[in-house]
């Protein structure tokens, strides 16, 4: 195979991102998120873990069935029964790659998988062939590959090519590499496998130590031509590679990444960005490199004097260049259907017609309170909608007393199952009555861990957003909520969370093959 030099972008968000805490999606979010992530122009979305859960699986199928030109993944363990549920969920795919894993180091081998290393080359031998009888295109990663002896890890490769492996990723699973070490295990890979030219070889790195991205950038100057990443570095403990960030450095220094260039449309970079935060319900870092709020700013006088004169003498690429909008008021009252919705796929969601008028009207609702209506309200909003979590409660009116002198008491009404029911509690606070006539309510048994509250604008009447993490027997979900009464907005992100551990009932808590 001719190098073209195309950096092929392997997004594993939903895979390797979201198995992160924190960073759990339901199916609609999923679905919302890997359309996004596709018009982005990625070559592989990872969709998920289909063995891990029926949650994954399922979130495999429905992307694998709706997203057609671009290659879906899922992982697979070596074991025949991951290989199957994989294949399984791909089975709708127009492009599907099975990506088979199994750890090589010696510390893996001795500590974790209990095996010898013939053991583990006739584990790959055999996963990697029954995997090409679903598909041929298949990936095989050596987990932790930058701690393996380098002459067996060649030896692992080459079974996985004589076994039908067309792509070898060479994760750096524990984030311990540095550049110079990663540029050259890949030169060496390459030199030491036969026809490694018609392989492609991946780098996977995880930013324990800061150098994701930097080592991501040495592994490519090597010759890896599949990138893994994650759209705003999320990831297990200290994240993945950042997609936005090695895609904006090949772009922006063509002269050190010669030769070299990605399938990604540039300005959806800031819109999913901003997408799978409002889904996640995690902003990223004000400095964030790329998509943090304080990435273009200019604060320093002689900066704004020189950015005024000619823009280049501090930028190095603009905020247009990733789809960054400016920050003005996008849309009021008077607003029509027809803005709103541009607006709406400015912003990366496509939504279905009902789904559609029912954030309409939750717009108009919000605009009566709210006289300036930012960007950022409207992914509260939709974001909101995409979350919710359809379930056994749904919250009606809410009536709280609170102050000075008295007691902190809520009145709240609730749909169980379709059927109204009411409670009132006393409380520490108007937050905490509120929660506990929910408590009564529902009878739920989780204990509160994380309760958050945010301004998604400035502005006196700005809306508040409410994170919670909840947890019972071991099972930990993220709740969201918005409204301009931040007492609301609690009400809704605990309802929210209930709802999304009721759904999760009986599912094992993430250990299992979650457990990577
Ligand atoms: O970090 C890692 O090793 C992984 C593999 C499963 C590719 O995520
Ligand atoms: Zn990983």
């Amino acid at each position: 195979m001719k190098d073209d030099g195309r950096i092929r972008i392997f997004d594993t968000t939903l895979r390797d991102g979201e198995q992160s805490p924190g960073c759990s999606m339901n199916l609609s979010e999923k679905l919302t998120l890997a359309k996004q992530i596709a018009r982005l122009g990625v070559d592989v979305i990872e969709a998920g873990f289909a063995i891990a859960s029926e949650g994954d699986y399922e979130a495999v199928r429905a992307i694998a069935s709706e997203i057609g030109d671009t290659t879906i993944a899922s992982l697979a363990r070596t074991a025949p029964g991951d290989i199957d549920r994989a294949g399984q969920a791909l089975e709708p795919a127009k492009l599907g790659r099975i990506h088979t894993f199994i750890a090589t180091s010696d510390i893996h081998l001795e500590h974790k998988l209990k095996m010898g290393r013939e053991q583990v080359l006739e584990e790959v031998d055999a996963a990697v062939r029954r995997a090409r009888q679903f598909t041929d295109d298949v990936e095989f990663s050596a987990e932790d590959a930058t701690r393996t002896d380098r002459d067996y890890l060649v030896q692992v490769f080459r079974c996985a090519i004589d076994a039908g492996a067309t792509t070898l990723n060479v994760p750096d699973t524990v984030g311990y590499t540095t550049p110079v070490e990663y540029h050259d295990l890949i030169r060496y890979l390459r030199a030491s496998l036969p026809n490694s030219d018609d392989i492609i070889f991946s780098l996977h790195c995880h930013n324990d130590l800061g150098l994701a991205v930097a080592n991501s950038l040495a592994a490519i100057q090597g010759g890896a031509r599949q990138v893994e990443c994650t759209v705003n570095g999320i990831g297990e403990r200290a994240g993945n590679t950042a997609m936005e960030e090695v895609v904006m450095a090949i772009k922006t220094r063509p002269d050190v990444f010669e030769g070299l260039d990605t399938n990604i449309r540039t300005t959806e970079i800031y819109p999913t960005s901003r997408l799978l935060s409002s889904i996640i319900g995690s902003p990223v870092q004000p400095n964030k490199a790329i998509v943090g709020d304080n990435a273009f700013a200019h604060e320093a006088g002689i900066h704004q004097h020189g950015v005024l004169e000619n823009a280049e003498t501090y930028e190095i690429m603009t905020p247009q260049s990733i789809g960054r909008p400016s920050n003005e008021l996008v849309l009021g009252k008077h607003s029509g259907r027809h803005a709103f919705r541009d607006r709406l796929q400015d912003l990366g969601y496509d939504l279905g017609d009902e789904e559609f008028q029912r954030v309409f009207r939750e717009f108009k609702d919000l605009a009566d309170r709210k006289k300036v209506i930012y960007n950022e309200d409207l992914e509260s909003l939709v974001g909101a909608n995409v979350r919710t979590q359809e379930g056994r409660f749904e919250l009606g009116n809410l009536v709280i007393q609170s102050g000075t002198f008295a007691t902190p008491n809520a009145t709240v009404e609730l749909s169980v199952d379709g059927e109204s029911r009411k409670a009132t509690a006393q409380g520490d606070g108007p937050v905490d009555a509120v929660f506990k006539a929910i408590v009564e309510l529902t009878e739920s048994k989780a204990e509160l861990v994380t309760y958050q509250v945010k301004a998604i604008t400035g502005g006196m009447d700005a809306q508040g957003e409410v994170t919670v993490i909840v947890s019972e027997d071991g099972r930990r979900v993220i709740g969201h909520g918005a409204h301009t009464d931040i007492i609301v907005a609690s009400g809704r992100a605990y309802v929210n969370a209930l709802n999304k551990l009721e759904v999760t009932q009986g599912q094992k808590a993430p250990d299992g093959p979650r457990g990577i």
